[in-house]
């Protein structure tokens, strides 16, 4: 399997760097427009290869889009970062145009890829790779839940002093401070609902403080987290490259699912060879239903202001 990053930023370097230490393909490109980067830090991650008892191809590439022909899994990270204080949906204007023209040009040497996009506003940032595209749905997905719900079941392993590794915990919804959906009725610790194990006000806290977890850590760090991101980009890698058929929560086009339509949102799906090939039905609470078309209306709002952008969408 050949993967491609697209960004050689922190949480493409990060990506790339989980995908070759855990051999999730043969060979992995990454790409960037800046000069020297990702010839620099694949080289990196190269000599580094040496002493994790990996072995992969890695290669660099200044914005030459021939080396990254024939991609079986593409991720786009490309575009700027925020910063504290903004959120992900500032970044509109200036990645919106970055991750169309990056999808554009894969897709001249990758035509059967499937893609995974990171580039914030996330859920827009995949709406507009679909449509512009002209992709079937099940190629293009969003990474949020996936990096969501392990932050999910981070607060949830603090607040019950347990291994995050007994935790089952979803996060639907759009990937966006206030519109992201903790599904706390359905987080099982060892099986058993964490309802059992912690009260209603803790289980409250767990689920704010998820909502904001990648603003928490923008606010310590002064820019966008790049472990967990990187991660969870390798997490849906895996599940892709492996056929594993997980259930990872992503961002996916709805076609009446949920309730909705025309709209690119995160929601629990199975993950394989053909990119996402179930979408699985939470059943949700009228509550929670009200919660996820309340994200949606966020998001479909966010989706209008491509239209507005001198993009060509
Ligand atoms: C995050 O939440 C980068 O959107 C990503 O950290």
């Amino acid at each position: 399997m050949k993967v491609t990053v697209v960004g050689a930023g922190a949480v493409g370097a990060t990506c790339a760097d989980n995908i070759a230490r855990r051999e999730l393909a043969h060979e992995v490109v990454l790409l960037d427009i800046k000069e020297g980067i990702s010839e620099g830090k694949s080289l990196d991650m190269l000599q580094a290869s040496t002493l994790l008892d990996c072995d992969i191809k890695l290669t660099g590439s200044t914005n030459d889009y021939e080396k990254t022909a024939g991609s079986d899994v593409v991720v786009i990270t490309s575009g700027l970062p925020r910063k504290p204080g903004m959120t992900r949906e500032d970044l509109i204007g200036i990645n919106a145009g970055i991750v169309k023209g990056v999808t554009e040009n894969i897709l001249k040497y990758s035509p059967d890829a499937i893609f995974i996009i990171i580039s914030n506003p996330m859920d827009t940032m995949t709406y507009l790779a679909l449509k512009s595209s002209g992709l079937p749905k099940n190629r293009v997905i969003g990474l949020g839940g996936a990096l969501d719900s392990a932050r999910f079941k981070t607060y949830l392993s603090l607040a019950l002093e347990c291994s995050p590794n007994d935790l089952q915990a979803s996060v639907i919804g759009g990937h966006g401070d206030t519109t992201m959906i903790p599904l706390t009725r359905l987080a099982t610790k060892a099986g058993v609902p964490v309802s059992q194990f912690l009260d209603e006000e803790t289980l409250k806290k767990v689920a704010a403080d998820t909502m904001v977890g990648g603003a928490t850590l923008t606010g310590l760090i002064g820019t966008s987290a790049w472990y967990a991101p990187g991660a969870a980009g390798a997490y849906m890698v895996e599940a892709i490259v492996r056929d594993q058929k997980r259930i990872i929560p992503s961002c996916v086009l709805l076609e009446g699912e949920y309730g909705q339509s025309d709209i690119c949102l995160g929601v629990p799906v199975v993950l394989g060879r053909n990119g996402w090939e179930e979408i699985i039905d939470y059943k949700l609470t009228d509550e929670e239903q009200a919660a996820f078309n309340k994200s949606a209306d966020a998001v479909r709002n966010m989706n209008g202001v491509l239209s507005t952008l001198n993009i060509g969408v």
